[in-house]
């Protein structure tokens, strides 16, 4: 299995890697054997995830806040020189602001564009120059969300960064494939997370749009960057895999998706 996904021996920046689907994915690298610098904002959350996994493979936590631009890029370099030639990136970090079109001031907008796209796009291009520097083919990988892929009603400038990954890995799958660079993107749909959790009976019918009928789990986004990371998606490019349970995927129109699940009607 190890040699099938070819991460053995590898070294991956994790941004973003402290706690949820960042761990998951540290956790899952570790699993296949591969090395893992673990950045995120709140060291003691890296360096408890560092110590985790740090039986398996070799471990970098790395304190670093992605919206200072400088730090970020010295924080790739950093990886590179006391982790080992990075193979790839994976970074997580995102969040919405919520608020109507109407009322949006322009400073919420730039922060939802600085912490779900801008910072993607600088880390991307510091380790895309260390690979090209050394010749060395790479995976990059950032996760989205399908309101990228859609309407994103009261969290507009969210989804319009999200959707500003899904386009601009294509560039990067076009202007960076002559150096063997891969660039992809994760779409989460509704996913329970330290920061969203499971509700329990509360949260019993909140997903019938959903047709799966539940939440993901953050291992579950996992083991989608980790693919992407991996010699098994060797020929893919500038895609973006929604991870969601069929969400984008589904009837728009609710009372005929409820009626058909009963076998009521069998369809239009
Ligand atoms: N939860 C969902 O249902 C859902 C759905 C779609 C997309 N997403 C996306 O999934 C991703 C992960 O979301 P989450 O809620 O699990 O993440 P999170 O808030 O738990 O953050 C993950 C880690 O990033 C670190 N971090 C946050 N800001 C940072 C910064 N400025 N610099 C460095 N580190 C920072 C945090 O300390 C944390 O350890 C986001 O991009 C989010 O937009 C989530």
């Amino acid at each position: 299995m190890q040699s099938l996904f070819g991460l053995e021996g590898k070294r991956i920046l994790v941004l973003g890697g402290g706690q949820g689907m960042g761990e998951a994915t540290v956790r899952l690298l570790a699993s296949l054997g591969c090395h893992v610098a673990i950045a995120d904002r709140e060291l003691d959350r890296a360096e408890r995830v560092a110590a985790e996994v740090g039986g398996l493979v070799k471990t970098l936590p790395i304190a670093v806040d992605v919206l200072d631009d400088a730090a970020l890029v010295a924080a790739v370099g950093r990886a590179e020189r006391e982790l080992g030639p990075l193979d790839g990136m994976a970074t997580v970090i995102g969040m919405a602001g919520w608020g109507s079109l109407l009322e949006m001031e322009y400073e919420a907008w730039d922060a939802d564009h600085r912490r779900n796209l801008r910072y993607f796009f600088v880390a991307a291009q510091a380790v895309a120059r260390l690979l090209k520097a050394r010749g060395a083919p790479g995976s990059i990988v950032c996760v989205s969300s399908i309101d990228g892929a859609r309407s994103a009603p009261f969290h507009a400038s969210y989804g319009a960064a999200k959707a500003g990954l899904m386009n601009l890995v294509k560039t990067m799958a076009v202007e960076w494939s002559a150096y063997g660079i891969r660039a992809n993107v994760v779409a989460p749909g509704a996913i329970i997370t330290p920061r969203i959790p499971h509700l329990g009976d509360a949260e019993a019918g909140a997903f019938e749009r959903v047709p799966m009928l539940r939440r993901g789990t953050v291992d579950e986004i996992a083991k989608a960057i980790v693919f992407m990371l991996s010699d098994m998606a060797s020929y893919i490019t500038g895609q973006t895999l929604a991870v969601d349970g069929g969400l984008l995927a589904a009837y728009p129109i609710e009372m005929k998706e409820r009626e058909a699940r009963k076998g009521v009607i069998g369809g239009v």
